[in-house]
């Protein structure tokens, strides 16, 4: 099989052709019930460089059409790097005849040749389709050369457009605030936990917590540095009262316990006209990457995907720490029934490992796995109560979901594969998972070359990009010591959604 068709995802956002990176201007326009969602991307090469923003709408959030790209290079030379799309409305900006839901403004990161950064804006007058830019550019200029990420959001409650944009070499999350996207008066700065280099992409976002009232997340991207190595993602949760945000604690939480979610954008609404809502929605989409290998994957003639989109909610996990909980958004609405497989499993001293065929290969599945160790002791030492889910073909090849009961522990493999050869392509990751019950809950998306993993009611996360010589086709479950462990397996095919 072709490279560029073997692991081309079926579910999962994947450029045609050429390198894609950050999710850009994530809107719902709601007047046309359209999802627009734009992208770093190179239309040239199968690497980063010549940065434009390319273009892609939906209804659903799975089935994406392609448009020309958005945003394109100037006479001002500048590449144009990641930012936010807003739809201006009531024309503050003054870049429209009037109020109208076709007035989208994008904003954006100009990259200099002489390797300044500064913020600008484009405008759209065809609801988000084709932009010009702003002849007064820049909008913010800093003279700095890590100045960039601008994401803008209109907050109803103080009549004001507000930025929240990286001072990335200095490790510093900066507010602004406007009321016609032109002039910008800067408010205030954040910066904890991890440093790494470079902060990127940061997103501020409201959410509703557990008692009802309002809160913000401040995810703040970081490259390179990270602890499992390149780029990877923080996250506040915390208080903004349209001047400063606050966190409820210092601690930095980690997005993911894998290293291949990078850069995710929130969802914003967009303005409804006549309406009051234009706050970010509680969904993101992540770019499926790592800037330490992003581009040397081996798919040939396009690079890159993006997460499904994933709602998150504030939760408290079993050490009692306040985290947010993700889950794959509306999934099951691409499920082929007819076409699911569900048993029942028992593993044991004399089923040591059961293995399943995979009912449809040239799209994705959904495998929910339900656990349950009833024989297993409470105080089951380390090493008791191993668990290995794997997805395996005829070659020897798998990725692997392990666990083990009695320390906790709760990985994901992908070592044993031959697809990709590469240093920093981390082979194992292993995170703690809540061992209070004897049960466990699993759902796994797993897309040609991309694997998204949820357990403990999505407060421990993975996605794992993944690269075979041939498709996985066999599900095999092991209980490698012979402990009796039932398990509940549901195997769902998820209707291909992308050519
Ligand atoms: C993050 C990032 C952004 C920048 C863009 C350039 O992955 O480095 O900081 O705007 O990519 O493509």
């Amino acid at each position: 099989l072709l490279s560029s068709v073997l692991y081309r995802p079926a579910i999962h956002f994947s450029p045609l052709k050429n390198f894609m990176n950050d999710p850009n201007g994530l809107i719902w326009d709601q007047s046309t019930q359209t999802y627009h969602m734009y992208y770093q991307y190179n239309p040239n090469a199968t690497v980063a460089g010549n940065q434009h923003w390319g273009h892609a709408t939906s209804k659903d959030l799975f089935h994406w059409e392609d448009h020309p790209v958005a945003l394109n290079i100037g006479s001002d030379g500048a590449l144009i790097f990641s930012g936010s799309a807003v739809i201006d409305v009531n024309n503050t900006s003054g870049f429209f005849n009037g109020s109208s839901n076709k007035n989208f403004v994008a904003i954006y990161t100009r990259a200099l040749l002489n390797g300044t950064q500064d913020q600008g804006l484009m405008y759209s007058t065809d609801g988000g389709y084709t932009y010009t830019p702003y002849s007064g550019n820049p909008v913010i200029d800093l003279n700095s050369t890590s100045f960039r990420d601008p994401a803008v959001q209109w907050h109803p409650e103080w009549n004001k457009w507000v930025m929240t944009v990286a001072l990335s070499r200095e490790h510093k999350v900066r507010f602004y605030e406007s009321t016609d996207l032109k002039n910008w008066t800067r408010l205030s700065e954040f910066s904890a936990g991890i440093y790494g280099v470079d902060y990127e992409c940061p997103n501020l976002t409201p959410v509703t917590d557990v008692d009802g009232s309002k809160k913000y997340i401040l995810f703040v991207s970081i490259n390179p540095g990270m602890p499992l190595g390149g780029s990877a993602t923080q996250y506040f949760i915390g208080d903004f009262n349209g001047t400063t945000f606050v966190p409820e604690d210092e601690a930095t939480r980690l997005l993911e316990f894998t290293k291949d979610n990078y850069a995710l954008q929130y969802i914003s609404q967009g303005s409804i006209l006549n309406g009051t809502s234009s706050y970010g929605s509680n969904a993101f989409i992540g770019w499926v990457g790592n800037w330490q290998y992003a581009q040397n994957t081996p798919t040939g003639s396009w690079r890159s995907a993006f997460t499904l989109a994933r709602n998150y909610s504030i939760t408290e996990n079993v050490y009692g720490q306040r985290v947010i909980a993700q889950e794959p958004l509306n999934v099951e609405t691409l499920r082929i029934d007819s076409e699911s497989i569900s048993s029942n499993v028992s593993l044991g001293s004399n089923n040591t490992e059961h293995k399943i065929e995979l009912p449809v290969v040239t799209t994705a599945l959904e495998l929910i796995i339900k656990g349950n160790y009833s024989s297993l002791p409470s105080d089951a030492a380390p090493g008791q109560g191993r668990f290995n889910l794997k997805l395996a073909n005829d070659f020897n090849e798998y990725v692997e979901a392990g666990l083990d009961w009695g320390s906790g522990n709760l990985w994901l493999n992908r070592d044993n594969l031959t697809g990709f050869d590469n240093p920093f392509f981390t082979g194992k990751f292993s995170t703690f998972t809540d061992v209070t019950n004897l049960d466990f809950n699993w759902r796994i998306i797993v897309d040609a070359s991309v694997l998204e993993f949820f357990a403990d009611d999505g407060i421990t996360v993975g996605t794992m990009a993944y690269y075979s010589s041939i498709p996985l086709t066999n599900l095999i479950l092991e209980s490698p010591n012979g402990e009796n462990i039932d398990v509940e397996v549901e195997i769902n095919p998820l209707a291909k959604s992308m050519n």
